[in-house]
């Protein structure tokens, strides 16, 4: 017999597959011509057990999902003061693509907008890191998080750098503040690159898994984060992982979540699971129209809503 979680993540797919509203990201060539029907899920538990539905084979660009977890290996690398005197942690309001910085100290207001997440890319590892160090260490911080080794795929990160025009005037306005203190260009290169790394919906939730249980990967048993950290990355999620939809996500469906171009989703609840969902069909805030569904079931149907 099969367990009552699957099936019920199988009607919940099925239920969508309707839904054919929204697009794929038009921005990047290689994400436009993505197969925009795929559509998948998984619940990993803080014990470890996963549960899948949908295309799970799939792998798809981490994109903006990379954010949460690049901040994580900054604020391990930089500590906390450090990170904050350079990012902020205020919900912006505004697209993820926005500069948004605040008035006074010109810092990104977060992480997980773009200006945020390039500017914590360049914490990575240490002042003037090596391009390529940084993006190993991400690589193999994402690869412990996901219980497997990860890959960047080469083919989406020249396709975005290609049309990079807006995240490098944003590295640049960065710059002349002085809250970037590395070169724009090597770090836009290396921020795309964090966003190209492969993945699937089960590797997404055994990510957001380990957040859950504070840190600890709930699969191999190893502590690759301080509970303090996984603590900070989730709050910040729920604050701004959502960009300009984050109030209404958070009182509606209640699940702190980050949302990918490539039309991946997170979302964790905090001593209970992690979640992954992949449709590349995208909302006109950027984020995933049946990703979002998804989470909005699993927060109505199961009680899945923080609050
Ligand atoms: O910076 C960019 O444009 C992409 N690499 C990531 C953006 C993204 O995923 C926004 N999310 N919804």
């Amino acid at each position: 017999m099969k367990s009552p979680i699957p099936d019920y993540l199988d009607e919940v797919l099925e239920d969508l597959r309707s839904d054919t509203g929204g697009a794929t990201a038009q921005y990047i060539p290689e994400l436009a011509a993505a197969d925009p029907d795929r559509l998948a899920a998984a619940i990993t538990t803080t014990s470890g057990a996963t549960y899948t539905a949908g295309d799970v084979g799939t792998e798809f660009s981490i994109q903006s999902i990379s954010k949460p977890f690049a901040y994580a290996a900054a604020l391990m690398d930089r500590g906390l003061e450090k990170v904050l005197s350079s990012v902020g942690v205020e919900p912006s309001g505004e697209a993820f693509n926005e500069l948004s910085l605040e008035g006074g100290t010109h810092r990104p207001k977060n992480p997980m907008i773009n200006a945020g997440a390039i500017t914590t890319h360049s914490l990575l590892v240490g002042r003037g890191a090596a391009q390529a160090s940084r993006v190993e260490h991400v690589l193999d911080l994402f690869s412990r998080l996901a219980g497997r080794t990860l890959r960047v795929d080469e083919e989406v990160c020249a396709s975005e750098l290609a049309e990079a025009d807006r995240n490098l005037a944003i590295a640049h306005m960065l710059r002349t503040y002085g809250v970037l203190e590395d070169d724009p260009h090597d770090v836009v290169e290396g921020y795309t690159r964090q966003c190209s790394i492969l993945v699937g919906v089960r590797d997404l939730s055994m990510m957001s898994a380990t957040l859950a249980t504070g840190g600890v990967q709930p699969v191999t048993g190893e502590r690759v984060m301080t509970p303090e950290v996984a603590r900070q990355v989730m709050a910040v999620m729920a604050a701004a992982g959502m960009y300009d939809a984050a109030g209404d996500w958070l009182t509606r469906v209640g699940i702190p979540a980050k949302s990918g171009v490539a039309g991946g989703m997170v979302g964790v609840l905090p001593d209970q699971v992690g979640i992954g969902t992949l449709s590349p069909r995208l909302d006109e805030h950027g984020n995933s129209r049946r990703g979002s569904e998804i989470f909005a079931r699993l927060s109505r149907d199961m009680g899945m809503h923080l609050f």
